[in-house]
């Protein structure tokens, strides 16, 4: 098993450079299987969620070349109408972003149900409502989802969206950009990586507009063809490093992020404590002052992302006095807070609700990350305690957070992973 073994209680101090948005590229890369030539993209981030996706294109047969660290290059001219392999679809969540892009390419796709981190029921309703209204008649059986097109591709219309869904909006768009004629999402979810999937897809000729706004017109074209791309920086990437300078104090330059997609997310460091400065494409946080407590409710952008709702839960653990949090996108996302309670956080919660009592010091315990968000959250809360906090299934964590002990140690974090023999056994054998 491998772990990551924290000694807290010192501040942070440095600089540290943000990868490519993961909720981005997880749509940005199966959508490459519309285009007709080399999609080159750039910032993309090296995180297990990727790979499994890149994983699933080579399945189908996509071209995939790596050409460094950050660029991948993807050519699915050649591709076949195959199933996503069940076995890697059931392991991430963005996996349905490949039933929109199928449906677009070829008016029928089947891919197993998606997996992804358990905030209790995680329903598809909405991207079935979309793709069924578009013409396409969508079967789930058998934890396969078989969508067919009638008259083999998707035609324009109305789409409402019952509540703002980023995966409902984005599938849309992909099954839309090539279908005849004008789809109409209403009620778009507005994320940053909803505008950077429609700029990807603008870029290799699609007609969508309104993107960032709550209604999007995708006027649905020939065909796309190949060119770059670079995916925005990742906002929660970014989000958790400025939090994990706000639970730890210090003073740290957050590099190439965009500062208005973090607005949300600073507007309540800032009332918690912390300061942030706005450069061009940089943030400088700082923290010298207590922590104070704060109420925060979860809401789709330009709310406070859910995204970073357990890292800032490890901040208000060492607030002074008590701060209430109100998740207002999952039905349980606190999964997280009985570990946080090893540490000595004094927290409560009632269904959507979590009431949290500041304590004047957590301590390092052994712990465990439940899912992505919950494990970053740990790892603030380790940073921030005194003594040696050990976080095992560290596997969730680095499914979104590229290279995070090397980037917290180089802000000057005692932080290290540590292989248990056992696994380096398994390693050897297999
Ligand atoms: N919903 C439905 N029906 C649907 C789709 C969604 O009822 O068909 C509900 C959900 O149950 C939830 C709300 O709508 O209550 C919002 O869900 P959304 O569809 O926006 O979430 P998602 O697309 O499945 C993405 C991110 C999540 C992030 C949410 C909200 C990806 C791969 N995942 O999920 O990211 O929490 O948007 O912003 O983009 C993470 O990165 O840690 C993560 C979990």
């Amino acid at each position: 098993m491998t772990k990551y073994v924290i000694r807290g209680g010192k501040p942070l101090y440095g600089a540290v450079e943000i990868s490519g948005a993961k909720n981005a590229a997880v749509a940005i890369l199966p959508a490459a299987l519309l285009v007709d030539g080399v999609c080159r993209i750039e910032n993309v981030p090296q995180i297990s969620d990727v790979t499994l996706i890149l994983n699933i294109l080579q399945e189908l047969g996509a071209d995939v070349r790596t050409i460094n660290r950050t660029t991948v290059e993807i050519d699915c001219s050649h591709i076949r109408n195959a199933m996503v392999p069940d076995a890697l679809a059931r392991k991430i969540r963005a996996s349905y972003y490949f039933i929109g892009a199928m449906l677009g390419r070829f008016g029928s796709a089947q891919v197993a149900l998606p997996g992804g981190c358990d905030f209790g029921g995680r329903p598809i309703d909405l991207h079935i409502k979309g793709f069924a209204s578009m013409g396409a008649d969508v079967d789930v059986k058998g934890g396969i989802i078989s969508a067919q097109a009638a008259g083999g591709h998707m035609v324009g219309t109305t789409v409402y969206m019952d509540m703002s869904s980023v995966g409902a909006t984005m599938n849309v768009m992909l099954a839309a950009v090539l279908a005849e004629g004008t789809t109409v999402i209403e009620n778009a979810a507005k994320e940053p990586h909803i505008v950077d999937l429609a700029n990807f897809l603008n870029s290799m000729g699609a007609s969508i507009m309104g993107a960032g706004t709550d209604v999007i017109k995708i006027r649905g074209v020939a065909s796309l063809s190949g060119g770059s791309y670079s995916i925005i920086p990742d906002q929660i990437e970014a989000g958790t490093y400025m939090a994990a300078v706000t639970a730890t104090g210090g003073e740290v330059l957050i590099k190439n992020v965009i500062p208005k997609h973090l607005e949300c997310i600073t507007a309540k460091l800032v009332e918690m404590g912390a300061e942030v400065e706005e450069l061009d494409d940089a943030v400088l946080v700082r923290r010298s002052r207590p922590l104070e407590r704060t109420n925060i409710k979860t809401l789709p952008y330009p709310g406070f992302p859910t995204d970073m709702q357990p890292q800032v839960a490890a901040c208000l653990c060492l607030a002074q006095g008590t701060s209430v949090l109100t998740e207002g996108v999952w039905d349980n996302r606190y999964r997280y807070v009985d570990e946080f309670r090893r540490m000595g956080a004094q927290i409560q919660v009632d269904g959507k609700i979590a009431v949290i009592e500041g304590v004047p010091q957590l301590t390092g315990a052994a712990v465990e990350a439940c899912d992505l968000r919950a494990g970053a959250a740990l790892v603030i809360a380790g940073l921030a305690a005194q003594g040696t906090t050990e976080i095992s299934q560290v596997r969730h964590i680095e499914r979104g957070y590229e290279d995070i002990v090397r980037k917290l140690s180089g802000i000057g974090a005692d932080i290290r992973v540590v292989v248990t023999p056992d696994e380096v056994k398994a390693a050897q054998v297999g």
